[in-house]
């Protein structure tokens, strides 16, 4: 079967301030661009929502279309603009993918029809009361963090989409949105370093980064 990348792309980058976040660059190269060379060796074609009126820089190895007023609608575009049997979707502002977390969520996809990379949360858990209060410690055991790649036998994802937006039920993410139909969805041990860059503090760590990942 065929393989599509699908990378949302078209956020605001409010919290990171600087403007359209998956153009700003690390270690020369930007966000996007990291995240479509990460993937375009290990499948047949990479898509990419961006912000209306934006146009793809060039030199990558991908397709623009225009995005949704949020992921979740940016995401339902980029399914309907490819007929592969499998997609990855990937966030754009998660430019440190290594091949090997992309092989072994291939392999999960193929087994279950549905898998996402997540990492075993390491910090303890809280809940804050009055905004900045201690409240009930929370559990740490089981609990897993949500990351992406994520991978779905297209099918199944569109469904899921589909069923979402008849129920205006919202997610952050596609595997959430799988989960809900009561499919199963395989986790795959990530890696820290496929952090989301989003606020002032994850871009300098970025930067620190990606002089070893280049080098
Ligand atoms: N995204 C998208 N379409 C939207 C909103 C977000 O394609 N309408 C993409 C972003 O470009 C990003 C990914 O979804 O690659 C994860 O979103 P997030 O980190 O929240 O990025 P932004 O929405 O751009 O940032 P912010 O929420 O701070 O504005
Ligand atoms: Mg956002």
């Amino acid at each position: 079967g065929t393989t599509a990348a699908l990378i949302p792309a078209a956020g605001n980058g409010t919290r990171l301030g600087l403007g359209h976040k998956a153009f700003v660059e690390v270690g020369g190269l930007s966000l996007l661009a990291r995240s479509v060379a990460a993937l375009a060796p290990h499948v047949d074609e990479v898509l990419v929502a961006l912000p209306d009126g934006t146009e793809l820089p060039p030199g990558l190895d991908a397709r623009a279309i225009g995005g949704g007023e949020t992921r979740q609608e940016s995401v339902r575009r980029l399914l309907r603009a490819t007929v592969a049997d499998t997609v990855l979707i990937h966030d754009a502002a998660r430019p440190f993918l290594s091949a090997d977390i992309i092989y072994a969520l291939l392999e999960a996809v193929a087994e279950t029809g549905a898998a996402t990379v997540a990492l075993p949360m390491a910090d303890s858990l809280v809940n804050a009361e009055e905004s900045d209060m201690w409240g009930a410690a929370v559990s740490r055991e089981g609990i897993w963090a949500v990351q992406t790649p994520q991978g779905f036998r297209r099918e199944l994802l569109l469904r899921a989409h589909a069923q979402a937006a008849a129920d205006g039920y919202a997610a952050t993410d596609d595997a959430g949105l799988v989960a809900r139909q009561g499919l199963v969805v395989r986790l795959v041990r990530g890696d820290a370093r496929l952090f989301k860059v989003t606020t002032p503090g994850d871009l300098a760590l970025a930067q620190g980064l990606a002089q070893m990942w280049d080098a």
